[in-house]
């Protein structure tokens, strides 16, 4: 099957980055101008045709949850009040009847372990993973790069999008060694997590977007706890990449590490000043701060 039908938000962590704005409110519902980060994602899973939203949440994560319901006495006061606009944006942002699923991941024990709470929703097909601390601003957006890049190396293969990181930066992510190129995207030959300077085999870092196999869930299974103590979706990854096509993709767009505090800012400050409504004020306002 070359259509990608269905992708996974694991939006379990606990957000201590962001204390005390995350104490009571998911990070996943901190907002990039007006929409929580979880919505941005979502509307970049939506635009690559993704149809199926499975959240693989946690404790203290149900606002998510009712993020995407209908908010019954909301939309019959602003029915009331023919705030026509307000509506439509409601509407626009829901997922269809039975489009989004939620399970729970039970404790902290990695990325992979997320994902692998995923396997009964998915079923046997491939599907995509967005992580929604990662923004990337991107026309097509990531994921749809992705899906078409699916769609010309055929059924079977994992893509993972990937960019370039500073090399003093390697040990925060999962990073990438390619070979070969095969139209637009490059064969992989190594994955390692967050590998010191000196074991990273290139600076090319994984920025949080995947396509896989649901072949990965056999090995994620029985995969035992990798950097940080957890069960790492890179170790699996490594594993099944011993018996099917890795591919990388290095994306048109920019990427904003929204896990970390200039991150988020910056998104913000990107998102903002590319709207019509609030960018030539923005603008003005950060000249005057800056003088
Ligand atoms: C995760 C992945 C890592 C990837 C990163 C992107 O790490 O394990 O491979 O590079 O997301 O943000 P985390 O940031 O959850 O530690």
């Amino acid at each position: 099957m070359t259509r990608i039908r269905k992708a996974i938000f694991p939006v379990a962590g606990l957000g201590t980055r962001f204390l005390p704005a995350t104490k009571a409110m998911p990070k996943e519902m901190l907002t990039v101008v007006d929409k929580p980060l979880i919505q941005h994602v979502v509307d970049e899973a939506r635009e690559a045709g993704i149809e199926h939203f499975i959240f693989v949440t946690g404790r203290n994560k149900g606002v998510i949850e009712d993020h995407f319901d209908r908010q019954f006495e909301l939309e019959t006061t602003l029915e009331q009040k023919k705030k026509n606009a307000e509506l439509e944006l409601l509407d626009r942002d829901l997922p269809g009847a039975g489009q989004a699923s939620f399970t729970r991941q039970q404790g902290p024990l990695g990325l992979g372990h997320a994902v692998w709470c995923a396997r009964e929703i998915v079923g046997h097909e491939p599907f995509a993973v967005l992580l929604p601390d990662v923004l990337v601003k991107g026309k097509p957006s990531c994921l749809k790069q992705m899906t078409d890049a699916y769609a010309e190396l055929g059924s079977g293969s994992n893509i993972i999008a990937v960019e370039e990181v500073p090399m003093d930066k390697v040990a925060m992510y999962g990073i990438v060694g390619i070979g070969k190129a095969k139209g637009k995207a490059h064969e992989i030959t190594q994955m390692v997590e967050k590998p010191a300077r000196d074991k990273a085999p290139s600076n090319l870092s994984v920025t949080g977007r995947y396509i896989l196999q649901p072949e990965i869930f056999n090995v994620l299974e029985t995969q035992p706890k990798g950097a940080g103590g957890e069960i790492q979706l890179t170790d699996a990854m490594v594993t099944l990449a011993k018996q099917q096509p890795f591919y990388s993709l290095k994306f048109t767009g920019k990427s904003y590490d929204c896990g970390s505090k200039i991150g988020f800012l910056s998104a913000n400050i990107a998102y903002a000043l590319e709207r019509p409504d609030l960018g030539p004020a923005l603008r003005e306002e950060m000249r005057n701060a800056l003088k």
